[in-house]
């Protein structure tokens, strides 16, 4: 079977103590008016489960880039990557969006929340996509909304809510469906200094209590260090 199509499979291969992640020899290039601009140069990597990885790296280096191939938003341009031990880019549409919905969290750097949306709608939306009935949606979405503490804001839209709280919201949107993985593109890059420190510690608890896998690209070194793991992207390369 090369492409994986039953949750079971899925908690079975995470049960044990096999990477989440694994690259080899991921290279990345992109065409940009006729020049080759070669940004990722073989990337080996595992993220297993529980594991906090900070990736760092001067701006354009390709910490972006490298963030969208982990979440299969972006396919490589040569190596292999898996998530669970399946090539994830070599699964079908089906399986990928399932991949994309159920098992990864993303949270960027601007919260992309959906302005005429509320907090709990806004969190409920991958329940929604992955057809679970309405009411398990926003039984879910209410749980997860207290846990990153905005259990009194639910109802408020996301331009009602402050960058912080916005950035909660879209923490809680990526933990509806208790996702293995988490990767954060610079979370806290939008916010000031003491409510990216309140994200950060949130991003950490999470880690910690509930075992989530965290992949965060930063340039807050506070924040890097605080990880369990930290690589620096140079040149293409990991130092
Ligand atoms: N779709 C694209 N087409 C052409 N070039 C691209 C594309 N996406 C990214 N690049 C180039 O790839 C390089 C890496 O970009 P990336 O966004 O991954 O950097 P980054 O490390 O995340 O930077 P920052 O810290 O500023 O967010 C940059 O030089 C960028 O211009
Ligand atoms: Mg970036």
């Amino acid at each position: 079977m090369s492409e994986w199509s039953d949750e079971s499979n899925l908690k079975v291969e995470a049960a044990s103590h096999s990477p989440i992640l694994t690259f080899d020899g991921v290279s990345k290039s992109f065409m940009h008016l006729g020049d080759t601009i070669e940004v990722l140069k073989g990337i080996d990597l595992e993220i297993y489960p529980a594991d906090s990885l900070a990736v760092t790296g001067a701006s354009g280096v390709g910490k972006s880039t490298l963030l969208n191939i982990m979440g299969s938003l972006d396919a490589p341009t040569g190596g292999t990557v898996k998530f669970n031990g399946f090539d994830v880019y070599k699964m079908g549409q089906r399986s990928l969006s399932r991949l994309r919905n159920r098992e990864i969290g993303f949270v960027f750097q601007f919260h992309h929340l959906l302005p005429e949306l509320n907090a709990l709608e806004n969190t409920m939306m991958p329940a929604l996509i992955a057809r679970y009935p309405r009411k398990r949606a926003v039984q879910l979405a209410e749980n997860v909304l207290c846990s990153v503490g905005l259990e009194k804001r639910m109802s408020h839209r996301a331009g009602e809510l402050s960058g912080g709280e916005q950035q909660r919201v879209a923490i809680a949107r990526a933990l509806i469906m208790n996702p293995r993985l988490i990767l954060g593109d610079e979370p806290t890059g939008n916010l000031d200094w003491a409510t990216g420190e309140e994200i950060a510690e949130l991003l950490f608890h999470l880690n910690e209590e509930a075992g989530v896998a965290m992949v965060i690209a930063t340039h807050n070194q506070k924040l890097a260090e605080k990880m369990s793991k930290r690589m620096e992207l140079i040149d293409g390369r990991i130092r």
